[in-house]
């Protein structure tokens, strides 16, 4: 039994990890970044849901959903990032601890990446790590939750 579990959400087109603009995102597939999640996971015991979808009212409904079954979010909304009031919406409705990531750093690329909807929601963004954003926020979400004492 993990001390707290935390969604790890991806938006649209993360699906295609591995195979999309390699220069940029890397080689690794969506697979592979899910694989490294559980294994932080298991090392920094939380449970680990991670899921993919190209909707955006998919990723809201889990989103409302993880408001009873999860204790912390890491979403990469992808390009929902600089476009979505909602899903920034959604993440203040939950009124959970929130880490952004992005594999590529969004500030190095075309002006329209530059603003995020959902940063100011966030605890804390990390982008241009690479895929390995995603262990570097499970680090920090360990140890946010542990402050809060979440049992
Ligand atoms: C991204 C950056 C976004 O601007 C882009 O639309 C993505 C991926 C990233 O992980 O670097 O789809 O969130």
């Amino acid at each position: 039994m993990s001390f707290a579990s935390v969604l790890v959400l991806n938006g649209p087109n993360l699906n295609l990890l591995g195979t999309r603009e390699p220069t940029i995102y890397g080689a690794e597939t969506l697979d592979d970044v899910a694989r490294r999640c559980r294994e932080a996971g298991e090392r920094l015991d939380l449970a680990i849901d991670f899921r993919q979808s190209n909707a955006e009212h998919q990723l809201i409904d889990w989103l409302h959903e993880a408001r009873e079954t999860q204790h912390g979010i890491v979403i990469n909304p992808a390009a929902y990032t600089h476009t979505s009031v909602a899903i920034a919406d959604a993440l203040s409705a939950i009124a959970k601890p929130v880490i952004e990531v992005h594999i590529s750093n969004i500030h190095k690329r075309e002006s329209f990446r530059h603003h995020s909807y959902v940063s100011a929601v966030a605890e804390a963004v990390i982008c241009g790590c690479g895929t390995q954003g995603y262990v570097l926020a499970l680090e920090r979400m360990a140890e946010i939750l542990k402050s809060k004492k979440v049992k």
